[in-house]
C-alpha cells in the first residue's frame, strides 16, 4: 500500500502570544483540508502531537479537545513522545493507514509554550528526563552539554564546528517566512553568546517557541497527471534508548537514531548516499552533528568539518540539512516540530519550497528526537 502526503500546513513559529491553541489549530487545519482538496468530512481520524498541554496548560484530554473545536466526529488520539511527538504521532497515523481500517487521516502537531515563564518551561521539558536527571537539577541544555563535551574530547570536534550549524540554519532561516528568527548570526556571534551549559551557548540552542503543523495522509489519492507526483512515505521507523544518559553505553551518539535510521533505510529500500535533504533534530549544535553521523551520512568525528565547508547548506554538494532553519532557527514547539519536518519535506520534494528549493530533490528524510535520546522516529519520504 503507498500513503501520500495530500497537504501540508504550518503556522509561522515563534512568540504568538496573540494566538490560543485553538486558534492555531484552526489556522493549519483549515489550510490543510483546502490545499488537499478535499472536504473535512472526509478525514476519518484525527492524530495530535503534543507534550505539554497538560502539564503547562492544565488540558490532558486534547485528543477530543481538538476534535471538538475543529469539528470533526471521527475518532481522536493524543500522542505523546516528548519532543518526538509530533513525528510519533505521524508514525501512529501511517499504521493506522496500513491496517487499511481509514484511508485519510489528519495530524496536528501543536505546542503553546511561550505563555509561561522559562523557568517553568525548562521545568516541563525535564518530564522527559530520568528521575535521577530531574533530582540532579539537570535541564536538556545541560545533558547535551555533557554529550558535545564527550564529542569533543572524542573527535576533536570544535566549538567553531557547533557554531557553523546555528550559522547555516541561520541562513536558512531567513528564506523561511514560517520561521521564528530570520536573522542571519556569524560564528563570532555564537562565540559571544551567553554560555547556558559549557560549552554550548545561546545561540547554540534552539528557543522556546509556539506553533502548529498539519499535514493530511491518504492511501486515496488521484493521480491527475502524468506532471503530477505525489509524495509517498517511503519509511516510518521508531527505535527506543534508555531514559537515562548515565545509562548509555557511550555519549557520542544516539543509539535510537541509529537503530531507527537503520529500520528506515530497510524499509524504504534505500541507503544514506540517496538522501537528498533531512531535516534532522537540531535541538542544540551538537544534536545536528551526531544527527549526521548517526544516520550515515558522514563518518563518525567528520560532520562538523563538511558543515564548516558549507557542503549541507542549500547550494552545498549535499546532503541538505535543515533547509526550514531547523529547531535552532526555525523554532521548537516540541508537539509540533516532528509534522513540521514532514512538511518541509513534502514542500521540498513537491518543489513548493520557494526561495529555498533544493533543486532536483527526490528523496528526504525527517529526524525527530525525544529528550535526550530515549526515542528517535525516523520517516523517509520519495518523489520517485
Ligand atoms: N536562539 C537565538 N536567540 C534566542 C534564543 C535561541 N535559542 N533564545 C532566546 N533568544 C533571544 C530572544 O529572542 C531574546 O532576544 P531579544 O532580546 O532581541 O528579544 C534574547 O535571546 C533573550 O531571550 P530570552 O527569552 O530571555 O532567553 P532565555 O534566556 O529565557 O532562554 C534559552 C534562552 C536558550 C535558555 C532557552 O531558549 C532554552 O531553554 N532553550 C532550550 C529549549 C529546550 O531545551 N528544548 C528542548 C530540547 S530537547
Amino acid at each position: 500500500m503507498q500513503i501520500a502526503v495530500l497537504s501540508g500546513a504550518t503556522t509561522k513559529f515563534g512568540e504568538l502570544w496573540e494566538q490560543s491553541p485553538r486558534s492555531l489549530a484552526q489556522e493549519v487545519v483549515s489550510q490543510a483540508i483546502e490545499q488537499a482538496g478535499i472536504e473535512k468530512k472526509e478525514t476519518q481520524a484525527l492524530f495530535v502531537g503534543n507534550m505539554l498541554a497538560g502539564i503547562l496548560g492544565g488540558q490532558e484530554n486534547i485528543g477530543a479537545f481538538f476534535a471538538d473545536e475543529l469539528g470533526l466526529e471521527v475518532p481522536a488520539v493524543r500522542i505523546e513522545g516528548a519532543c518526538a511527538s509530533g513525528g510519533l504521532a505521524v508514525h501512529q497515523a501511517v499504521l493506522s493507514l496500513l491496517t487499511g481500517k481509514y484511508q485519510t487521516v489528519l495530524i496536528l502537531g501543536i505546542e503553546k509554550m511561550t505563555d509561561y515563564k522559562p523557568e517553568e518551561v525548562a521545568q516541563a521539558l525535564m518530564a522527559a528526563g530520568s528521575d535521577e536527571e530531574r533530582k540532579a537539577g539537570l535541564t536538556f541544555p545541560g545533558l547535551y552539554a555533557l554529550m558535545a563535551q564527550a564529542h569533543m574530547e572524542k573527535y576533536g570536534t570544535t566549538e567553531e564546528e557547533m557554531a557553523a550549524v546555528a550559522v547555516k540554519n541561520h541562513f536558512h532561516a531567513c528564506l523561511n517566512e514560517k520561521a521564528q528568527f530570520k536573522k542571519e548570526i556569524t560564528i563570532d556571534d555564537v562565540l559571544k553568546s551567553a554560555k547556558v551549559a559549557d560549552p554550548l551557548k545561546l545561540l547554540d540552542c534552539s528557543p522556546i517557541s509556539d506553533g502548529a503543523t498539519a499535514i493530511i495522509l491518504s492511501s486515496k489519492f488521484k493521480v491527475q497527471s502524468s506532471r503530477d507526483k505525489p509524495v509517498f512515505i517511503a519509511a516510518s521507523a521508531v527505535a527506543t534508548d534508555t531514559l537515562a544518559l548515565a545509562d548509555r553505553e557511550d555519549l557520542i551518539s544516539l543509539k535510537a537514531t541509529k537503530k531507527a535510521a537503520r529500520k528506515a533505510y530497510q524499509m524504504a529500500g534505500l541507503g544514506p548516499e540517496d538522501i537528498d535533504l533531512a531535516e534532522v533534530h537540531d535541538c542544540f549544535t551538537i544534536a545536528e552533528i551526531m544527527a549526521m553521523e548517526d544516520l550515515g551520512f558522514f563518518e563518525k568525528g567528520k560532520a562538523g568539518q563538511a558543515i564548516l565547508k558549507g557542503e549541507t547548506k542549500i547550494g552545498g554538494k549535499g546532503p541538505i540539512i535543515n533547509s526550514s532553519g531547523g529547531l535552532k532557527a526555525g523554532g521548537h514547539p516540541v508537539g509540533a516540530t516532528g509534522v513540521k519536518q514532514i512538511v518541509e519535506v513534502f514542500n521540498q520534494l513537491s518543489g513548493q519550497a520557494g526561495k529555498r528549493q533544493v533543486k532536483g530533490a527526490k528523496i528526504g528524510l525527517a529526524h525527530n528526537v525525544a529528550g535526550s535520546g530515549a526515542l528517535a522516529v525516523v520517516h523517509i519520504l520519495s518523489n520517485l
